[in-house]
Formats: C-alpha cells, structure tokens, sequence
C-alpha cells in the first residue's frame, strides 16, 4: 500500500493511543520502513501494523478498520487532495460513482497505484446498494468507515450496513447506505 496510507494509519494509531503504546506495537514488527508519501510498499507491512495493533491494543479488528476507514476521508478531504471532494461529484451518490475515475486519475501520479473499485446504485428512493471489489482481502470493516465518512462529508443522513463479504463463490463486498432522515 502506498505510503501515503501507511503514514496516516501510524499516526492515526499514535495519536490515539499515545507514543508508548505504539513503541510496544513496533516492538513486535521486524522492521517499520520510513515511509515516504509517493512510494508503494508491500501490504504484508500494512496488514502487520494493524494485526499487531489490534493484538497490543485488545481492540476489535473491525472496530480499528472502521475508524481508519472514517478518518481517512477526513484526512484526505483536508489535505493536498481536498479538491478532489469537489471535482468528482457532489452527493455521496455522485461520489461514489466517480470512485474508479478518481482513483485512475490518481494512478496518473502514482503509477504503482492498485486501486480498489465500486459499482453504485440506487435500489429505491432512500437505499444506495454499493459493491467493493479489490485485489486485497479483509478491508470489508475499512471501506464500512470510508462509506460512513463520506456520508458524513456530504452531510448525507445515511446508515451504513454490510450486507455481503465476499467468499469463493462471490468477489465482491455489498453495503447498503439507508437513508435515516
Ligand atoms: C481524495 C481522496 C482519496 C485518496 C487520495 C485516495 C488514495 C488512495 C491510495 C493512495 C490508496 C492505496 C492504493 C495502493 O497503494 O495500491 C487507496 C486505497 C484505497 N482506497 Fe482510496 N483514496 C481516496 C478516497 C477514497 C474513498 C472516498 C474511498 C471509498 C469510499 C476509497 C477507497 C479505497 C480503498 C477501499 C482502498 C484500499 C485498497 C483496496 O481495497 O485494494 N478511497 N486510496
């Protein structure tokens, strides 16, 4: 995974749980690299990160991955890429179906970029049916937090529900977003 992520899902585990904490997480990793931004990285780093924080912290595994997913639209929407929020699409919907094409457009600049995908649609007037496919396996909690944020971000009453983890037979992740209000 691109150090861009890495460098927000280690600060985010630091600030919340305080510099001695994270020294007994590094503890237990062979080796953290010095992330830079702009640089991919193996994701058995990141995956080892979070197994390890969950471990030290006694932290639900889901529950880590949803606040990341969270606080990773409201990292991305205040910095260099704040824009993007704007440029590709104004409702959490319009958002959602731009995605793939924000992702591609970010590909430009990180050309080892391996992006995720998503199919979005309306199933009625007040449920939007999303589904997730990736290369990388057991993100399902994280994308959960990425939804729930960029409702959040569209200021969008909605409640985020996982409806299907992927398996051998499917290879893909659903969410509903229900319209609350
Ligand atoms: C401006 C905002 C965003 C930026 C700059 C950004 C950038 C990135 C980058 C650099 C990666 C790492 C991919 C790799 O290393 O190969 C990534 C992964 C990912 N992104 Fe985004 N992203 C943004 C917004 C979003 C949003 C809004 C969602 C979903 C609602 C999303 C879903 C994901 C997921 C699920 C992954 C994990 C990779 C995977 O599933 O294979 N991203 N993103």
């Amino acid at each position: 995974m691109y150090g861009m992520v890495n460098k927000y899902i280690v600060q985010t585990i630091q600030n919340a749980y305080g510099e001695k904490k994270w020294m007994e997480i590094t503890a237990q990793i062979p080796e953290i690299p010095h992330f830079s931004q702009m640089k991919q990285y193996p994701d058995d780093i990141t995956y080892l990160i979070v197994q390890k924080s969950v471990e030290i912290l006694a932290v639900d595994a889901d529950t880590l991955l949803e606040i990341l997913g969270k606080g990773w639209i409201k990292e991305t929407a205040n910095g260099p890429y704040g824009n993007y929020y704007k440029l590709y699409g104004d409702t959490v919907f319009s958002f959602l179906n731009n995605l793939d094409t924000m992702h591609a457009a970010l590909g430009a600049q990180m050309t080892d970029l391996s992006p995720p995908s998503f199919i979005c649609k309306n199933i009625d007037s007040n449920t939007i049916c999303i589904r997730y496919m990736s290369d990388r396996p057991g993100l399902t909690s994280f994308v959960k937090g990425l939804l729930e944020g960029l409702c959040e971000k569209f200021n969008y009453p909605g409640h985020v529900t996982i409806k299907q983890v992927r398996s051998d037979d499917i290879d893909y992740d659903e969410f509903f977003i229900e319209k609350t209000a």
